[in-house]
């Protein structure tokens, strides 16, 4: 006789992990990863170890499932603060993280009573300039020919484009 055992089993619900973390030594190398995937010009793991260290900085990192997918480093001043550096894995473009990520820096400057975010990005780099402007970043002043285009050619150069934003007293719409 043949006989069939059915073992009813719950049904699995497989639950999305994301969070924002500080970003550590131990996220470094993920970070380092995703830093060469999207520059040409990559932060070293020296530089990323010298903004963990500063207490002047906000370093964090956004997990999605237990894996780094995204980072922010920004520098405190007396009222601004300066994104020195935002990469998020190029798998996960697009898909609101970066957003994500500058919510959360707003909050936490918030809370320091900072009034103003200030950054500076290639002119050449118009997704993150379209990103920016999307947040509510404008474009205030330019460093002519302030960053190196081609490190065999130090004569190739591109401007600098500074661009800043009032912090809005309510967060920036975003669901992640
Ligand atoms: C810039 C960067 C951080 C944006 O992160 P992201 O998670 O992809 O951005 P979001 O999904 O939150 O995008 C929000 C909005 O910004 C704009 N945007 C983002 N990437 C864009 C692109 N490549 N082209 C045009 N607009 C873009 C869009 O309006 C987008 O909304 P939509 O997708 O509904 O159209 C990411 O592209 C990145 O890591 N770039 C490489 C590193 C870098 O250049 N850093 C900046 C150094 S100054």
């Amino acid at each position: 006789m043949n006989s069939a055992i059915t073992i009813k089993t719950k049904p699995t619900t497989r639950r999305t992990s994301i969070s924002f973390n500080r970003l550590t030594s131990v996220e470094i190398p993920s970070v380092l990863s995703i830093e060469e995937q999207n520059s040409d010009y990559p932060w070293s793991q020296v530089q990323f170890i010298t903004s963990i260290e500063n207490s002047k900085n906000l370093c964090y990192c956004r997990s999605l499932n237990g894996k780094t997918i995204g980072y922010l480093i920004a520098m405190l001043a007396v009222d601004t603060a300066d994104i020195l550096n935002i990469g998020i894995d190029p798998d996960f473009k697009r898909q609101g993280y970066g957003t994500g990520l500058l919510n959360h820096l707003i909050k936490g400057l918030r809370k320091s009573h900072i009034g103003e975010i200030l950054l500076e990005v290639r002119a050449g780099n118009k997704s993150a300039i379209q990103f920016y402007k999307k947040q509510g970043f404008e474009k205030i002043s330019v460093r002519k020919n302030y960053y190196m285009k081609d490190s065999k050619n130090q004569s190739q150069r591109e401007d600098g484009i500074i661009m800043s934003i009032r912090i809005p007293s309510k967060e920036i719409k975003n669901v992640l």
